[in-house]
């Protein structure tokens, strides 16, 4: 059985990929309790310990309006630790696989048209600048698959689908931006994806790896009621009128598509995001 160190086990992507890979991998899990990813010492005491075949990092500074206010701390786990990660990773001849996200592209992309692996990155926010310098680190590793997913959801953390749900409550109506485009992505087609490219060992390199099809955040929401049989209606509003009524938020990116065209060339297809959310819902509402 191949070892795997999954370092952010208790994020919303961490725990459920750790609950996944237990079953066939023999895999040793950290959490921010028990490794702090910028302890170079640590992560390299941990890795030589358990010598993995794989080490996956889902930890992150993940607060994107925080990521402003707290801009060194956010550069730290998401940017300089992967240096320390991918020497570590080579250090124990290990392959790294890292996740990243749709904000290492400036969004500024016709909406028409969708962001592929090898297109420039500009990131404007601060998270997506970290990430970008934690990608760029992290590329440093001899073996490395660096996951480039958007819009996440899963059931062990808060996510926009938690929510739309919980607002639904107590309102007959929310008002959702309705000109950002991306790909809302669960968890567990995440996790299928990364378990996949455990499988294949595919060529290394980055891949972007969300649910298949695109939508805005407000059309989004208005499948999330549909789906979960709720009455509540969805005013949408642009992000230039959300940024008036929320002036500290970050910029979000207006295009955030992500072709999944080189995913597809490894033989990887995920669900279509309407799909993975109604098997996400079943659970939810249980
Ligand atoms: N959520 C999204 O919409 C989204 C979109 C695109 C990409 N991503 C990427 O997907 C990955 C997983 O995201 P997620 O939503 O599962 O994140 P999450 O739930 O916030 O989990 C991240 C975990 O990392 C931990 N952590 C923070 N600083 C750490 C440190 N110094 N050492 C060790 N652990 C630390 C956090 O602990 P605390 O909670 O105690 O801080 C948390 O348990 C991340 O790389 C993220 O950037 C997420």
């Amino acid at each position: 059985m191949k070892k795997v160190l999954l370092i952010g086990s208790d994020g919303m992507l961490g725990g459920e990929l750790k609950e996944r890979l237990n079953k066939i991998y023999d895999v040793s899990d950290t959490t921010i309790q028990t490794l702090d990813i910028c302890d170079e010492n640590a992560v390299m005491k941990k890795a030589e310990e358990v010598k993995p075949y794989f080490i996956i990092n889902c930890a992150a500074f993940t607060n994107v309006d925080g990521c402003e206010t707290n801009f060194d701390l956010a550069n730290k786990v998401n940017g300089l630790a992967l240096e320390n990660i991918a020497k570590v990773a080579n250090s124990v001849d290990a392959t790294l696989i890292h996740i990243s996200t749709d904000y290492v592209f400036p969004g500024d992309l016709d909406v028409q048209k969708v962001y592929t692996e090898d297109m420039s990155t500009a990131p404007v926010t601060a998270y997506g600048k970290t990430k970008l310098l934690g990608e760029q680190n992290a590329a440093k590793a001899h073996k490395y698959y660096i996951l480039r997913t958007a819009w996440l959801y899963g059931l062990g953390g808060k996510n926009f689908v938690k929510t739309m749900l919980k607002l639904s409550e107590g309102r007959d109506e929310v008002t959702v931006v309705c000109d950002q485009h991306g790909s809302p992505t669960s968890t567990t087609t995440l996790c299928k994806i990364i378990e996949q490219i455990m499988e294949k060992e595919p060529e290394y390199g980055i891949y972007h790896s969300t649910n298949e099809g695109f939508t805005t955040w407000a059309d989004f929401a208005e499948k999330i009621y549909e789906f979960a049989g709720k009455k509540t209606r969805v005013k949408h509003i642009t992000s230039d009128e959300y940024k008036k009524m929320f002036p500290q938020s970050s910029d979000r990116p207006k295009n955030s598509k992500l072709s999944k065209e080189k995913l597809h060339g490894i033989g990887i297809y995920p669900e279509k995001f309407e799909d993975a959310l109604k098997e996400y819902l079943k659970e939810e509402l249980k």
